[in-house]
């Protein structure tokens, strides 16, 4: 590449950890599970957010010359990492060596000068890169854009067809729909360039990532889930000293779920009217737990902004954690997700449907009972806790361990088509009628309340996850299931003969392709299963809204 001696002087003063994000060779790796083995998934969250508090996001001229723009840019300070990236334009991820960078960067920026229009003088790290007549193309060589979307699924078809054995497709799958590390730095800049509106009111707090953004399931594509968390504004857990004292004054309301919701009210008004590129903002705060939902125009996310959630927080962590004990625990939660949004069992509109949150914790209890477990428990996590692991959040014990190197479980070498395919049978047969799951003790126990789908929350006991599941989305989940282990027991392990190889032929979706295809019964020809039930039109109509509002691309 044209900038090539320019980048290597940049990659001389990266750090390894540094260098996952960046426009050379390695930023194109995927995450893999043991990278940055060792660290707690806070210290991780932590270094993410800290690179991001020195980065800034600017808006290119579409024929611009990466190596003008790195060039341009190192005048204000040492360029630690930078990528290029288009959603409606180009934009460029600037990871400076120290915050003097964007001081440097903010004092030299001017305010725009709109006629007709006024602008609001926010000065946020969200920029625009003028040109003024100055030529920043530089021939055929211009930005590399990194993807920040994936494959449809048809493409994902097509690509894992071509794959040799299951095993493969599921790393295949994997690997081509997990967030890349340019995607995560993206992530953790939006985060903190939303802190920076939040501290305007409360200069203490610290914006968090959790879900998929950090779980160690997410898909190009997926929401930016946030936490505000003002526990970190100091002197809110101090002990209420003895002797003379001075306390702050401040506004006495009903409850914590009011301070939550004026908090996120106020942070929420604060982005629709001062923060650029946040548009579309709803205030959704009567929900169970009140949000801000938006959408983040130049990085192209969907944001949920909550307050006072640190149990989803530990979820997150949770997921993280058995994420990283063993890649097969991924690789068949990556698939199980794609095969139910491709069946349209999962949706982004909230409904009657299963969430990715409840697949996942699907997953893990199946992934629990084998013999031996491939995942502990949540009680055995608690059991190998530190006293500094200690958490208790609203009443909730949330203690778990957050060393890994602890976790010592007996090798299970199962192979991953073997336990899809078991996952696929064990759900097909589950007495959902009488058993709830529970990952916190890896057993099934019978249902404390009549829900068609339960699933206790691992934080909060008593509280169904799934409890919007109604009975229809329950029985296409189990049919799903069913036709599922049907197929990858009769030959869908098998490669159909001379499908493989042939230059420039489309091959013939098998094995996990074939699972996510639409109509996997009728595809595949299943004699002497139950015909089909004709739902009822209302149903249809619903399957068919769902269908025409998914993304092309997500
Ligand atoms: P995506 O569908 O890819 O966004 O998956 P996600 O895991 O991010 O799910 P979602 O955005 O729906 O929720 C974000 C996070 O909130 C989840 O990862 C969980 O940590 C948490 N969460 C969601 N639903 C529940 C719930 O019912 N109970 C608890 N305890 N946590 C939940
Ligand atoms: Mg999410």
């Amino acid at each position: 590449r044209g900038n090539g001696q320019l980048l290597k002087c940049f990659r001389r003063i990266l750090t390894p950890s540094q260098r996952r994000v960046g426009t050379s060779a390695e930023a194109c790796q995927p995450l893999t599970v043991h990278q940055d083995a060792g660290k707690s998934f806070l210290t991780l969250q932590e270094e993410s957010l800290e690179r991001a508090e020195r980065s800034v996001l600017i808006s290119c001229p579409s024929k611009t010359s990466e190596k003008k723009i790195l060039k341009f840019l190192s005048k204000y300070g040492t360029i630690n990492n930078c990528f290029f990236y288009d959603s409606y334009g180009s934009y460029a991820v600037v990871e400076f060596a120290s915050r003097d960078g964007i001081s440097s960067l903010h004092g030299a920026a001017s305010l725009p000068n709109i006629q007709h229009e006024a602008s609001v003088p926010f000065k946020s790290r969200l920029l625009t890169l003028k040109s003024n007549g100055v030529d920043l193309s530089d021939g055929p060589t211009s930005l590399k854009l990194q993807p920040q979307t994936s494959l449809s699924v048809n493409e994902l078809i097509q690509r894992l067809a071509k794959e040799e054995s299951i095993d493969q497709q599921l790393h295949s799958l994997t690997s081509t729909l997990e967030l890349t590390n340019e995607n995560i730095a993206l992530r953790f800049l939006v985060c903190s360039l939303l802190k920076d509106v939040a501290g305007a009111f409360f200069p203490e707090c610290t914006i968090r990532l959790f879900g998929s953004s950090v779980n160690g399931f997410g898909k190009l594509g997926c929401d930016l889930d946030l936490f505000l968390d003002l526990d970190t504004v100091s002197g809110r857990s101090i002990k209420r000293p003895s002797g003379l004292a001075v306390e702050y004054q401040t506004k006495r309301v009903a409850s914590e779920r009011t301070v939550t919701q004026s908090v996120l009210s106020v942070v929420g008004e604060g982005l629709e009217q001062f923060a650029p590129g946040c548009v579309g903002v709803q205030k959704i705060l009567n929900a169970r737990c009140p949000l801000v939902r938006f959408s983040h125009q130049p990085s192209g996310f969907q944001c949920d902004l909550t307050a006072n959630n640190r149990v989803a927080m530990k979820s997150s962590e949770l997921l993280w954690l058995l994420s990283r004990l063993d890649e097969r625990v991924r690789c068949l939660v990556f698939m199980v997700r794609c095969w139910a949004r491709a069946h349209g069992l999962t949706s982004s509109i909230p409904g009657a449907w299963i969430t990715n949150f409840s697949l996942s914790t699907l997953v893990v209890f199946f992934l629990q009972t084998r013999s031996p477990p491939i995942l502990p428990t949540l009680e055995q996590l608690r059991e190998l806790a530190s006293p500094a692991d200690k958490c208790v959040i609203e009443g909730n014990d949330c203690t778990m361990v957050s060393d890994l190197s602890k976790i010592q479980l007996k090798p299970n070498t199962e192979p991953m088509e073997t336990l899809l395919q078991e996952f696929f049978e064990f759900y097909s047969t589950f007495a959902f009628n009488r058993m709830s799951i529970n990952i916190r003790k890896g057993m099934h126990q019978h249902k404390p309340e009549a829900a068609p789908l339960h699933i206790q929350n691992p934080f909060e006991a008593g509280h169904n996850v799934s409890k919007n599941v109604n009975t229809t989305q329950l029985e296409r989940l189990v049919a799903l299931c069913r036709e599922s282990a049907w197929l990858l027991a009769h030959g869908g392990g098998t490669i159909p003969p001379g499908t493989v190889g042939a230059a420039g032929a489309k091959a013939v979706p098998w094995g996990i392709a074939a699972l996510l295809m639409p109509s996997v019964a009728e595809a595949a020809g299943v004699k002497g299963r139950k015909k089909k039930k004709r739902e009822p039109a209302s149903e249809r109509i619903k399957n068919l809204l769902q269908s025409l509002n998914k993304p092309a691309r997500k």
